[in-house]
């Protein structure tokens, strides 16, 4: 763990830090459009330490058709610098973003990862993409690296929170 860390919300002067953070982990991340970072900035987190940032996550709410309490949210645009992982940074932030989730009184946290080792240490398990299709049909339908979101090798996992 680093001492001289910092986790905090972020902020609209942030934006720009994001977006390359994001942009320098295109091939494990969906990238985003600088309009989608600063529409989305309250539902960043940043990581600083001595003056930098060294990471950032996000989280969205995805609705159910029919029965909006069944809403999911999303965690999305999880990047640390090469340089800092292993630390505890990549589990401090998502720890943070599943409180700010708990607090919208949302049930159950989602991601689609490159990394399931990281989001199962966390408690995440993995499930069919077929549970998911509101999340394809947002996201994965706009990548541009894999034609199709079933022979691509990212997992999907949920998290229930109680
Ligand atoms: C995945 C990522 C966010 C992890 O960040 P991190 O700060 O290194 O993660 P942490 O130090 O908090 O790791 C917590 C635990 O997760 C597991 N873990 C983390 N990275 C792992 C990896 N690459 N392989 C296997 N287990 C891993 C470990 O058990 C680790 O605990 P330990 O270090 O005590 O063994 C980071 O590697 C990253 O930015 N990757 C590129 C972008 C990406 O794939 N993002 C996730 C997609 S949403």
């Amino acid at each position: 763990m680093d001492s001289g860390l910092t986790i905090r919300p972020a902020r609209i002067d942030d934006a720009e830090k994001i977006f390359a953070l994001v942009h320098l982990h295109r091939d494990e991340l969906i990238v985003r459009p600088m309009g989608d970072i600063v529409k989305n900035t309250d539902r960043f987190l940043v990581a600083e330490c001595g003056g930098r940032t060294v990471a950032c996550a996000a989280f969205a709410i995805l609705p159910e058709f029919g029965s909006p309490v069944r809403a999911a949210a999303e965690i999305q645009s999880v990047a640390v610098l090469a340089p800092m992982r292993r630390r505890g940074i990549g589990a401090r932030l998502v720890g943070e973003l599943l409180e700010r989730i708990r607090a919208t009184g949302v049930k159950e946290a989602l991601v689609l990862t490159f990394a399931p080792e990281f989001f199962g240490r966390l408690g995440f398990r993995e499930i069919p993409k077929t549970e998911v299709m509101h999340k394809l049909y947002t996201g994965c339908i706009n990548c541009t690296k894999h034609a199709d979101p079933f022979t691509c090798p990212e997992k999907a996992m949920v998290l229930r929170l109680p």
